[in-house]
């Protein structure tokens, strides 16, 4: 039996960026008890998410389209897809690099009833996973007061703001780029924030040693951070960006994931670490252990934070952005778009 209703073809509608932009505005907080939510549901089984899949092209290798399909129960109760592409060549030519649609699936009829721009969905659930994992694992140490952020782009401005808007605030805020225009860019975010001091390291290891949080939000595709001695402060690493730092690092440190199968693939640096030792003992466990207490975090080792990024916390923010602009009445839907329901008659029901 079933607790569904009568089966009906939902209205489509299609959700604007600047809907979804409106509808998350100002809501770092519940964004991240939502995020911390879907993990605790992920972690108990409450969820399906199939491994991502990465469409890549032949003569374009710096560039790939993912596919993460994911379903989640419990209350929330919705399926989807998230469709997200990654071209790193756009930023020179003045377009963000990711760009992506979430397309939402009725639980009962499979029916999609919503597609929404989704590259501020994708960044704003990244971001609040960064700050619960931010919150979760210095809480066994002194609050960091100086945070590092190493690659500052789009992912990296979100993160801040979820940092800002979650209570965090820093004393020290260093910056570090490869490209001085964009270190500057992202100082001047920071400035208009009104954040503590800010400074710019053009040297890698400076900001590493200055920082006891430090965001990697860099598009590296393999390692490029690899001498232990500047992690000697024992620091907590949000490694979002998931390829920076060489296995060695890892190995001394305390390692975190979102979700094992997930993270050690497609060349991450647990992927590397897992191939270097031929085991996965150097992994803590996820996140959701920390938050359960099934993991307690060392505060005299550096903390490793790797988030493949799952498709479920794309589906509860989707989800949670849909409602808002329903009970906004602001739901832009596309009639006859489900057009041909009668069984053996063409045309509308
Ligand atoms: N784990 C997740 O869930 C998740 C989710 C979304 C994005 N990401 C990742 O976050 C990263 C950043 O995304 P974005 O949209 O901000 O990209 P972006 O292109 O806007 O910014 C990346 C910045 O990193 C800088 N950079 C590149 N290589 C560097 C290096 N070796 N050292 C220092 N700086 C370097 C670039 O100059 C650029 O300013 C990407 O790798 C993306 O895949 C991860």
């Amino acid at each position: 039996m079933t607790m569904s209703g009568p089966k009906t073809v939902p209205p489509f509608a299609v959700i604007s960026g600047a809907q979804v932009q409106r509808a998350l505005a100002g809501q770092e907080k519940q964004i991240t008890e939502l995020v911390e939510a879907t993990y605790r549901l992920h972690g108990a089984g409450d969820s399906v998410n199939p491994p991502s899949y990465f469409l890549r092209f032949p003569d374009r290798p710096s560039d790939r389209i993912i596919a993460l399909p994911a379903s989640i129960g419990g209350q929330l109760r919705v399926d989807g897809l998230k469709w997200i592409s990654s071209f790193p060549g756009n930023v020179a030519a003045g377009i963000p690099r990711a760009s992506a649609v979430l397309i939402l699936n009725d639980h009962d009829t499979g029916y999609p009833f919503a597609c929404l721009e989704s590259s501020i969905v994708s960044a704003t659930r990244t971001a609040a996973s960064a700050a619960v994992a931010a919150d979760w694992l210095t809480r066994g140490r002194p609050r960091p007061t100086r945070v590092g952020f190493f690659g500052v782009g789009l992912i990296a401005r979100y993160i801040h703001t979820f940092l800002a808007g979650t209570g965090w605030s820093f004393d020290e805020i260093g910056v570090h780029d490869l490209s001085a225009e964009h270190a500057a860019g992202f100082s001047g975010y920071l400035e208009e924030a009104g954040s503590g001091r800010i400074t710019v390291y053009e040297d890698a290891e400076q900001l590493i040693r200055s920082s006891d949080l430090v965001v990697f939000a860099t598009i590296a595709g393999e390692p490029h951070v690899s001498d232990l001695s500047w992690f000697g402060h024992n620091p907590v690493v949000l490694h979002v960006s998931l390829r920076d730092l060489a296995p060695e690092i890892l190995l001394a440190s305390t390692n975190l994931v979102d979700d094992v199968e997930h993270c050690l693939k497609a060349s991450t640096s647990p992927h590397l670490a897992e191939q270097l030792t031929g085991s996965r003992d150097f992994l803590a466990g996820t996140l959701d252990d920390v938050m359960a207490g099934r993991v307690t975090v060392p505060a005299d080792r550096p903390v490793v934070f790797s988030p493949f990024g799952l498709g479920v916390l794309d589906l509860a923010v989707g989800k949670y952005v849909y409602d808002e602009v329903t009970r906004a009445g602001e739901l832009h839907v596309i009639d006859d778009f489900f057009h041909e329901l009668r069984r053996y008659a063409p045309g509308p029901a």
